[in-house]
């Protein structure tokens, strides 16, 4: 079912996909691809399950009916760094229109459900400005609460000359609602890593000399090492910005229930369709691009089918040191040398 042909050294870990990930159902389910210009009614699209929406999310939302419809909302928007799909603007024209398509967005989503937006850094005259700190002050305009600001750090990617290489972005999420009036959505349980010591025993009290873990292993935490999409990744298509399924998998397993609609603005190639999809999750996917939106919708495909290829969010990490190109060559820095 799975291509499992060995990739090259960097990412050979990436193909170690476990057999609970290969999604067979019972019934055929179907990823749908409307393209804008069509008359778009709300009626017409209301009893889709995975729908990719190609055009300017600002218009989709808009057609929306002003009420909860979304479980959970989830996405990368453009950074503002002048990619193909983008053109780019002063930061605050930015954050306007950012601010805009929250603006449509949070009315509709239902108590109890979340929106994360996952974001790295708007870059000028080698001057970051990191965009969780930017939209932050949007997101407190709206009676949200933060609940976590999730470090999504990664291994690769360029090397800058004049500060230090950029290794994470963020992820902010924020709850409609307080676990004290109505309570969100967060099932710890699916998304538990195993624990460090699960050997680990009470030392003292009544419990002493029982282990002290949880059998299912332990809270993932707010620092999240997931392989980003570069082109040895089992998941990377031609677009330029994917963000990994497994890094949506952890958030759509922990903050949607099943069948519960999920819903990305910017969804690019539809990672967090696939993620939907594998689990059991509707999904709702705006995008600009006809030929990502049209990637997107045959992946999302493929994961109702059982046929995609993806990165778990729990596989362990691949140990570069058993890769022949991490030994240095002479007069190379090697580890051993700062034994
Ligand atoms: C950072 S990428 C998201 C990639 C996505 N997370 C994935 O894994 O494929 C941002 C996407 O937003 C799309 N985009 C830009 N402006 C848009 C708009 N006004 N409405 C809908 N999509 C837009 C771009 O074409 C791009 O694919």
């Amino acid at each position: 079912m799975y291509d499992t042909k060995r990739l090259d050294d960097q990412t050979a870990h990436t193909d170690g996909i476990k057999p609970e990930c290969m999604n067979v159902r019972a019934e055929a389910k179907k990823a749908h691809l409307i393209k804008a210009g069509k008359r778009f009614e709300y009626e017409s699209i209301a009893q889709k399950d995975y729908l990719t929406w190609q055009g300017r999310t600002e218009d989709f939302l808009k057609s929306l009916p002003k009420e909860p419809i979304f479980d959970l909302v989830v996405t990368s928007p453009p950074y503002n760094i002048g990619k193909s799909y983008e053109k780019k603007t002063a930061l605050e024209e930015y954050l306007e229109w950012q601010k805009t398509i929250i603006d449509q967005i949070i009315p509709r989503i239902k108590t109890g459900g979340s929106i994360c937006w996952q974001v790295g850094n708007f870059v000028e005259d080698n001057q970051i400005f990191p965009l969780d700190i930017e939209f932050a002050p949007i997101f407190k305009q709206y009676p949200l609460h933060l609940r976590n600001r999730i470090v999504w750090h990664f291994g690769h990617g360029l090397h800058t000359q004049r500060r230090f290489s950029g290794r994470y972005e963020v992820v902010l999420w924020y709850t409609k609602t307080d676990n004290a009036k109505d309570p969100y959505v967060f099932n710890l349980d699916p998304v538990r890593v195993p624990s460090k010591y699960p050997g680990k025993k009470h030392f003292k009290g009544p419990k002493a000399g029982q282990l002290s873990g949880n059998p299912l292993g332990k809270n993932p935490e707010d620092v999240w090492t997931i392989p980003n999409v570069k082109s040895n990744h089992v998941e990377k298509t031609d677009h330029p910005c994917q963000y990994p399924v497994g890094l949506i998998e952890r958030l759509i397993l922990a903050l949607s229930n099943p069948n519960g609609l999920v819903f990305d603005p910017f969804s690019g190639v539809g990672s967090a369709g696939v993620a939907a999809a594998l689990h059991g999750r509707r999904f709702w996917g705006t995008e600009l691009m006809d030929g990502y939106a049209k990637t997107g919708t045959q992946r999302i495909q493929d994961a109702l089918d059982g046929v995609a290829k993806y990165r778990p969010h729990d596989l362990p990490l691949y140990d570069h040191t058993q890769s022949k190109l991490s030994q240095a060559p002479d007069g190379y820095r090697s580890r051993e040398d700062e034994r």
